[in-house]
């Protein structure tokens, strides 16, 4: 079915610990059975002429950590790279993720290794290289907060200043652009939609939360634009340029299965 869609790649999610998921004994729980994790991953692989990759976690509780012998399974089963959420199912978003298995499965295997967990800042995604020697960086709720990670931390790796993080300026003008596309795809739905987006953008900005308590209650995109625009004038006006706090870096929690996927709009 992908494979006329104009996809370049097939990747296989066993990282997913969201519980009706798992029920259905996929996602995460296929790394509680590697036997089943081969076999299945190898009927893709065999299905399909697109390059299969796949997704893991490192297991399926901190006791049970055994991603290198998941991706020697996966490997075993012909996927071209492997991503390494770098937390166990059982922890689902929380907590520090655990780069020292990201490590421990670099050695383990001849597959490229993507590192993911905790990448929210430049510095985090060439510290993950160092210390992991992965091959290459999944970004997953950094880049709610942080759009512009992306663009510096390429910097950063390539040796180069990453530049300073974006203005308030460019986040409520981002903001905007992002609302439009939404409009045109979604209506006035999207100005429920940008509920959570706005929360993102204006994270540790002045007085961020009068506005995400008036977003909240907007009903079309017009009315969310022009509550941007006029917060936009209150930062530009403010005593302290724009912000009176620097930019949390932290990306946002997520409550994970039981989170409304459409938010709400709550000032961090
Ligand atoms: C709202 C949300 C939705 C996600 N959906 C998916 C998904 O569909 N497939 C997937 O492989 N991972 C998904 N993830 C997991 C992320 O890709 C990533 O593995 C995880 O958030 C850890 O990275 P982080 O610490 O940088 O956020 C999702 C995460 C969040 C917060």
């Amino acid at each position: 079915m992908c494979e006329g869609m104009g996809f370049d790649t097939l990747d296989l999610n066993y990282g997913c610990p969201v519980r009706k998921v798992i029920a259905r004994e996929a996602g995460a729980a296929m790394l509680t059975d590697l036997d089943r994790l081969q076999r299945v991953t190898t009927a893709v692989v065999n299905a399909v002429s697109l390059p299969v990759t796949a997704k893991i976690r490192i297991g399926w509780d901190r006791e049970s950590t055994n991603a290198p012998e998941v991706v020697k399974a996966l490997e075993r089963s012909g996927v071209q790279w492997v991503t390494v959420h770098a937390r166990a199912r059982s922890e689902k978003f929380t907590g520090q993720a655990h780069w020292e298995v990201i490590a421990a499965v670099k050695q383990s295997t001849t597959l490229p290794v993507i590192g993911n967990g905790d990448v929210k800042t430049p510095e985090d995604a060439l510290r993950m290289i160092q210390e992991t020697g992965c091959d290459g960086i999944m970004v997953g709720r950094g880049s709610f907060v942080n759009p512009w990670l992306f663009e510096r931390a390429h910097r950063l790796l390539n040796g180069d200043d990453p530049g300073p993080d974006a203005t308030p300026r460019t986040r409520i003008s981002t903001a905007i652009a992002h609302l439009h596309d939404l409009a045109a795809k979604k209506g006035d739905y999207a100005a429920v939609l940008m509920r959570k987006h706005v929360a993102w953008y204006v994270r540790g900005l002045y007085d961020n939360s009068s506005l995400c308590r008036e977003v909240n209650h907007c009903s079309t995109p017009a009315e969310v634009e022009t509550l941007l625009n006029r917060y936009l004038e209150r930062l530009e006006s403010a005593p302290v340029a724009g912000d009176s706090e620097p930019l949390a870096p932290a990306a946002p929690e997520w409550g994970g299965e039981d989170a409304d996927a459409h938010g709400s709009c709550a000032a961090p």
